[in-house]
């Protein structure tokens, strides 16, 4: 009863379904007992004026009476039977307990008019009458006939209000659960929504009394993509301002490098121009993250994913002779996807880099695609460590780095797959490249196709 009590303290739609429904009880009781009682009435009035119409129809037909004994006339039922006889032959009543004898022993003393009597231990309702001749009749039923008559039509009169009731319920818990939807309808397209979609909400086709509510969240999360957006830009220019001073060091480094030393000079420069190389790396790195994060327009064209293995093996072909390791497109098709081209290349780029950079010397790197129904799907797989079930999700966090990785790297080249990922619609999943003996990173890419 508190679980209750709580839900309907803490839900609107709860309140208004069951104060509408008790609302609608307690008119509906109270019309039935007034509905009730008044046919009651009524069929008592009316069975009154029966009485009187069959005394007048008796004074005015100015007919006479005899009492035929134990005759029996069709269709003749004893109990509704309307009894009309002399009041003066009350007296002359065999004086039996059976009320079917006729005439009744009605004292002769009745005054004109309606009146309830029991008469040989049945209560009847009596209308003494007298005619133009001076004869006193009495027009008489048995009040337990007509009162089982008034209570069947008073019953009738509650039928429509047995069928209104719960057809009332029904709409009422009806419009309440539709007057509801648009919330649930909006919680769900919100709680359906990607981390970054900030866009705002559409509150046209909602209610006018919500609509102040979702104009409120509107203008919020306009205040959130405009700070993140301000984060973003931060550390995208703070990053480019520290471009320009890196290159100039590394510069420096390479023409010091040229210039004659003492050995123990040369030692402590390798280091030096070591932790340039890195920081030069990291600030790429924070450009190409700050520029994924974007919300900048990068129109998709139909790009040729061949073609973009082509110009990564390019690229890293170097790094990947100087370990040995054998790397080369496995898919013999090729197949066009609907992308910004830059973003697929960077996309492709990072993951090939990691797995030529963790695959240790004389492995295999193998870049492929396919295309199963609409989903195009890529592969770049390695024959390195891997990544365990555990570590899987961690890896896209920005700056994470695998304990006991010799590799150096700034931890940022996921999380920018993953932000590409999350703005182009691309699903990454993360798996081994051989099941059986959990080894080797299979990363795979699946996108919406192209246009051909
Ligand atoms: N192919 C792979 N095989 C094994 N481990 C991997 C592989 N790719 C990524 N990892 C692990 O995931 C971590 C995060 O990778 P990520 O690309 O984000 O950063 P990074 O390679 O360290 O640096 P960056 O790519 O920015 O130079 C890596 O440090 C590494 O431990
Ligand atoms: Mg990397």
């Amino acid at each position: 009863m508190d679980g209750f009590k709580k839900r309907l303290s803490d839900s609107v739609q709860l309140r208004l379904s069951v104060t509408l429904s008790l609302a609608i009880l307690i008119v509906a009781v109270l019309a039935g007992i007034f509905a009730f009682v008044s046919a009651l009435d009524e069929a008592h009035e009316m069975q009154d004026e029966t009485l009187r119409h069959v005394a007048v129809l008796f004074d005015r037909q100015q007919m006479t009476l005899h009492y035929p004994a134990a005759e029996k006339v069709p269709g003749d039922d004893e109990e509704s039977r309307v009894i009309v006889q002399y009041l003066a032959d009350g007296s002359k009543a065999p004086g039996s307990n059976d009320d079917s004898v006729i005439p009744l022993p009605f004292p002769t003393t009745l005054a004109d008019g309606l009146s309830t009597l029991n008469i040989a231990g049945e209560d009847f309702r009596t209308l003494v009458r007298t005619t133009a001749r001076g004869e006193r009749i009495v027009v008489a039923q048995e009040t337990g006939v007509r009162d089982k008559e008034a209570r069947e039509s008073a019953w009738r009169s509650l039928l429509p209000f047995l069928i209104l009731f719960p057809v009332l319920l029904l709409v009422v818990s009806d419009l309440v659960r539709k007057l509801f939807r648009p919330i649930a309808t909006l919680s769900d397209e919100i709680d359906r929504r990607d981390k970054q979609a900030l866009h705002p909400i559409d509150e046209h086709h909602l209610p006018t009394e919500i609509r102040p509510f979702v104009v409120a969240i509107n203008r919020l999360l306009a205040r959130v993509a405009q700070s993140m957006e301000t984060q973003r830009r931060f550390i995208a220019d703070a990053a480019h301002e520290l471009r320009s001073p890196m290159t100039a060091l590394s510069l420096q480094a390479e023409r010091l490098k040229a210039t004659p030393m003492p050995t123990q000079a040369v030692e402590r420069l390798l280091p030096l121009s070591q932790a340039i190389e890195r920081s030069r790396k990291l600030i790429d790195q924070l450009l190409a993250l700050a520029a994924a994060q974007s919300n900048a327009e990068r129109p998709p064209t139909t790009v040729s994913v061949h073609e973009v293995y082509r110009r990564v093996l390019e690229d890293l072909l170097p790094l990947a002779e100087r370990k040995n390791i054998d790397i080369g497109v496995e898919s013999t098709e090729d197949v066009q996807v609907f992308i910004n081209e830059m973003d697929l290349l960077i996309l492709v780029k990072n993951l090939a880099d990691n797995a030529i950079r963790y695959t240790p010397c004389g492995g295999r790197v193998d870049l492929s695609v396919e295309l199963a129904q609409d989903t195009v799907t890529l592969q770049v797989k390695d024959s390195g460590p891997g990544i365990t079930a555990d570590e899987q999700m961690r890896v896209f966090d920005p700056f994470y780095r695998s304990v006991g990785t010799e590799e150096s790297g700034s931890g940022l080249g996921l999380s920018i797959v993953r932000a590409i990922a999350e703005r182009t619609g691309a699903r990454v999943r993360l798996g081994y490249s051989d099941e059986t003996t959990r080894r080797g990173l299979c990363v795979s890419i699946e996108l919406k196709r192209g246009s051909d």
